[in-house]
């Protein structure tokens, strides 16, 4: 049975916003996201590059202020906190960036960066610092060996392993990970995948996984949420998203992908056509409408409300859409072919 602190989400979003000013002109590159993660959950966040997803993980974190809407950390806003607490409650939520040579200093041996949020946290004593370091290098599968070195003497995935040593030495209960195997071969990016899960199962961490990889999304994910010019169009449970696609824009992405996600049927491959428009001015109505398949008039007049379509899977559409494409209207807007069908997916 579950107690009512554990029913407050670790992390919730409600209607949140970030505008960045670029020439004189706005642009939102987060729209109105509401989304809750709870604890040792995974939700996996997807979308096009220049989507907002970074955006969104880096609000969560702090680093960028919010132009609108509520973040909460496990039922408190940082907002009602003096500096002390805030910087408390932040240090529980961690991030791991795609690229490691934006959290390790090549000037700093591997140690010292580890090291470092201890130091500015000011918690532990200096032996029990370096004791804390070289036990989370050895979590992550390095040695303290490894921890004399700098970074440029070691490999991308043990650069990886450091960053996450580096996001777990304050004890967080939720780590965001942007695109944090993008940078690796497949074989390292299925070592560290396989390292996250392990650390998620004897840690209880929750993870938001921010990916443009709805492959690797699926496999990570309790929950999936897609995401598109700065808002969110889909969200569910990661096998309904991906088995069952309820947005076209979901059902876009999972066609493109070069090994078929949905398994059991033949299926058309949907590639869109067109960029994604730009945040500065986002159209009208629902902003897929210039690249939607099925896009009707009604699309460039209203905003598509949310619909729950199966327990917990939401979608945010004017038509109920059951992955398969009405070919007669898909005009100009994708381009059509076949994609053979996926191997059978059993039921979970
Ligand atoms: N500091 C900034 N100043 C101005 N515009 C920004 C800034 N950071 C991001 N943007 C813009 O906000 C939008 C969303 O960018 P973001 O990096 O969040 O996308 P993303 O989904 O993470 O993309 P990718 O998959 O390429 O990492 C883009 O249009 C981007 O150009
Ligand atoms: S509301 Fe219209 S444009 Fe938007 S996804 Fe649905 S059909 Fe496409
Ligand atoms: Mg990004």
């Amino acid at each position: 049975m579950t107690t009512a602190a554990e029913d407050v989400p670790l992390l919730a979003a409600r209607d949140l916003r970030v505008d960045f000013r670029v020439g004189g002109e706005r642009l939102r590159a987060v729209d109105g996201i509401t989304l809750d993660v709870a604890r040792r959950e995974t939700l996996g966040l997807v979308g096009e590059s220049g989507s907002g997803k970074s955006t969104f993980g880096r609000a969560v974190m702090g680093l960028v202020p919010l132009s609108g809407g509520l973040l909460t950390y496990d039922g408190v806003d940082p907002s009602d906190l003096g500096r002390r607490e805030r910087r408390q409650l932040q240090a529980r939520y961690q991030m791991v960036f795609q690229d490691s040579s934006a959290t390790l200093n090549p000037r700093r041996t591997v140690l010292d960066s580890v090291i470092e949020p201890l130091v500015v946290h000011g918690r532990l004593s200096s032996r029990q610092r370096q004791a804390r370091a070289v036990e989370l290098l050895e979590r992550v599968g390095l040695s303290e060996a490894h921890g004399r070195r700098y970074p440029h003497q070691l490999s991308g995935g043990q650069r990886q392993r450091v960053s996450i040593a580096r996001a777990l030495v304050l004890d967080p209960e939720l780590l965001v990970c942007d695109e944090s195997v993008a940078s690796l071969d497949v074989a390292l990016q299925a070592q560290v995948l396989n390292l996250l899960s392990a650390l998620q199962r004897e840690l209880g961490l929750s993870f938001v996984f921010i990916t443009h990889d709805l492959g690797v999304a699926g496999h990570m994910s309790d929950r999936l949420a897609v995401m598109y010019l700065g808002s969110l169009v889909e969200i569910g449970p990661a096998g309904a998203v991906t088995c069952d696609p309820r947005h076209p824009y979901t059902a876009a992405l999972l066609s493109a992908q070069p090994e078929p996600v949905v398994g059991g049927r033949s299926r058309e491959r949907i590639v869109l056509t067109g960029e994604l428009p730009s945040p500065t001015d986002p159209p009208s109505g629902c902003r897929f409408r210039t690249r939607c398949p099925m896009a009707q008039d009604r699309c460039a007049e209203q905003a598509p409300e949310w619909r729950e379509v199966a327990p917990g899977h939401r979608v945010a559409c004017h038509f109920d859409f059951d992955g398969r494409w009405d070919l007669a209207t898909i005009g100009t807007r994708a381009s059509v072919g076949s994609v053979p069908p996926g191997p059978p997916v059993a039921a979970s």
